[in-house]
């Protein structure tokens, strides 16, 4: 919940002045702002392969008695790509439910749309040791109903819930420990091939000094930038780590 329109489109305007001509290679960037903002936003990046747009949240039904929310339909009208589903700040304060999510995925990909489904643990449950059930959980009942072709256009962020917005970072290893886990689990469910071809995205206080050691990391494959996509230069910066 951050940024007006005006302030959203000046944020992109900045960060679009900064990204270098040949932005790395085949990394895409995608700009989350709130539905406020999107179509303008998404009309900001219209004539650019490799920029998109995505919504912060939406709702499992198409159309409906739902004052307040915001089905798939209206985002894609919108101009977005991309939703971000199950952020842990949804799952804690909205009390989201995995299954919730589960059905929330079906409404994106039945849209044609993308959604990058965040997981992760909180403090207490990292320190009690149940990280990986906690992750298999979420995963499971959020992502695996899906047949492999459904589940070839889901993008999964990790996000460690004590790591979100609290300039905690998790080090360079606990993030691939947690990534390794997931792909592991993708691969169970749906091979080997899938499994190499999903993109993990860490989250949680990545900046542009640790940028470059996360994304290192061999299942670490992008990021989920809160903070530091609030500044162009910093948010660049990150953009250039990949
Ligand atoms: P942060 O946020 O980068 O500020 O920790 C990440 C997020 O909100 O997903």
């Amino acid at each position: 919940m951050n940024k007006t329109i005006n302030e959203s489109i000046h944020l992109v305007g900045e960060t679009l002045a900064l990204l270098p001509a040949d932005h790395p290679r085949d990394a895409v960037v995608i700009f989350c702002p709130p539905f406020i903002s999107l179509e303008k936003v998404s009309e900001a990046l219209r004539n650019n392969k490799k920029l998109f747009s995505a919504a912060q949240n939406c709702h499992w039904e198409k159309s409906g008695a739902f004052t307040g929310e915001i089905s798939t339909e209206m985002i894609k009208a919108a101009g977005a790509c991309y939703v971000i589903l199950g952020h842990s700040e949804r799952r804690r304060y909205f009390n989201e439910t995995n299954e919730q999510l589960s059905q929330k995925v079906n409404a994106v990909l039945s849209e044609g749309l993308i959604p990058i489904f965040c997981c992760g643990e909180s403090l207490e449950i990292r320190e009690s040791n149940t990280h990986f059930e906690l992750l298999e959980d979420q995963i499971t009942k959020g992502l695996f109903h899906l047949s492999e072709d459904e589940f070839r256009h889901v993008i999964i962020a990790y996000e460690p819930v004590w790591a979100i917005g609290t300039g905690k970072v998790a080090s360079q290893e606990q993030a691939q420990e947690m990534h390794e886990f997931i792909r592991h689990l993708i691969r169970k469910q749906y091979g080997e091939e899938v499994a190499g071809n999903t993109s993990i995205l860490y989250g949680g206080s990545m900046k542009p000094s640790n940028a470059r050691g996360l994304l290192s990391q061999p299942d670490v494959d992008g990021g989920l930038i809160g903070g530091s996509s609030l500044e162009a230069a910093d948010f660049v910066e990150i953009i250039k780590a990949i």
